[in-house]
């Protein structure tokens, strides 16, 4: 049984200890000890999809079926209730996915969820299926949604975060994340080579939505010149002076790392600003949906499993209307409105450093 620890009222979090991860798995294999009357639980995944989220799934599956309850599949995220597009799942459905990019319940953002009217209709739905419970896997979006759905018809849903943005509140790092920073890295290893070749300026747009940390931690493991974050503003003078200030240290090329922000393709004008005022060829490459795909990384995929786990035996065991996330190597429980409603701002000193570092 997994105990409160350290309940932490300021932060909104709860802290689990670290060796508590492991109980989950030696959880009463086949038992009902836990279960607390719930016989039946969904999963979906919702929002952008994220590397991991199948290795969530899997262990939201596995974690279910080793403590007593069935699991149902919802496919196509929020959507998926409404259309009660539901599928048995067992300890085969997710064999071999640990490895997948993408999900295997597809996902999608919908729209007509976020009306009373269709929640109230997704509720009768997972109740005359007999599904008493949610695990859902996305991003704010989707706890928000989850949210509203526990405050107006009560169906307890627990969550863990995926999407590679890691803006949720909470936890350090979002499922995908680490995943999406090496893909991006991977690029811009490549995108140097060139722009060394042809002594050039690139500026590389990357995803994240209004949260810098993608394109920080991006902008650091690659050496770039200069990081946009949209919670941290650098005018385009202060920038075209440090480009210039590089030239004049015998700088040939430069790579600039810019987050999407709220208006994705904002890179664009940042190179017609930067060629204005100084007529170098600014190219531009927007890195786009390429950073949602490939193979998890370790770090994602231990996340995912962990996570997953947590999710399952904490909403077996009666918790409601949370998510479980990582905070310093340690599973915390954090309600689904801290985890949407505060927001993480980008490191400042991963930007002052990358600076320092550029020169
Ligand atoms: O939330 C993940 C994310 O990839 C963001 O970084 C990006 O702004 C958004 O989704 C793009 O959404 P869509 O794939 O729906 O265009």
């Amino acid at each position: 049984m997994i105990e409160l620890e350290n309940p932490d009222h300021k932060s909104g979090f709860f802290i689990f200890s670290r060796r508590q991860t492991a109980i989950y798995h030696l959880a009463d294999p086949g038992g009902t000890a836990y279960l607390g009357g719930m016989k039946k639980i969904g999963v979906l995944t919702s929002g952008g999809d994220a590397p991991g989220m199948n290795a969530g799934i899997r262990s939201v599956v596995r974690t279910a079926i080793s403590q007593g309850a069935e699991v149902v599949g919802i496919i196509g995220g929020y959507s998926g209730i409404l259309e009660k597009r539901f599928q048995d799942m067992n300890l085969r459905s997710v064999a071999n996915i640990i490895q997948r990019g993408g999900t295997i319940l597809k996902t999608g953002r919908s729209l007509e969820f976020m009306k009373p009217e269709f929640r109230k209709q997704a509720a009768e739905n997972l109740q005359a299926a007999g599904i008493e419970g949610l695990v859902c896997i996305g991003g704010d979006g989707s706890f928000r949604g989850a949210h509203a759905l526990w405050q107006e018809h009560q169906i307890p849903v627990t969550g863990i975060p995926g999407t590679i943005d890691n803006d949720i509140f909470g936890t350090e790092n979002t499922i995908g994340f680490d995943t999406a920073v090496n893909t991006a890295l991977e690029c811009i290893d490549k995108i140097r080579d060139t722009a060394a070749s042809h002594d050039r300026l690139f500026i590389v747009e990357v995803m994240g939505r209004n949260c810098g940390l993608i394109a920080s931690h991006v902008g650091l493991a690659g050496g770039a010149e200069l990081i946009f974050a949209p919670d941290l503003v650098i005018t385009v003078d202060q920038a075209v002076e440090r480009i210039k200030a590089g030239m004049n240290k015998g700088k040939t090329s430069s790579i600039l790392v810019a987050a999407e922000g709220q208006k994705p393709g904002r890179a664009y004008d940042l190179a017609e600003q930067i060629r204005k005022k100084t007529g170098l060829d600014a190219k531009v490459c927007i890195l786009g949906h390429i950073q949602r795909g490939g193979t998890p990384t370790a770090n994602d995929r231990i996340l995912a499993s962990q996570l997953g786990a947590a999710a399952v035996d904490g909403l077996l065991k009666g918790e409601r209307d949370v998510m479980f996330g990582m905070q310093g190597n340690q599973i915390v429980k954090v309600p689904f409105e801290t985890a949407t409603t505060q927001v993480k701002s980008t490191p400042k000193e991963y930007l002052n450093l990358a600076n320092i570092l550029a020169n």
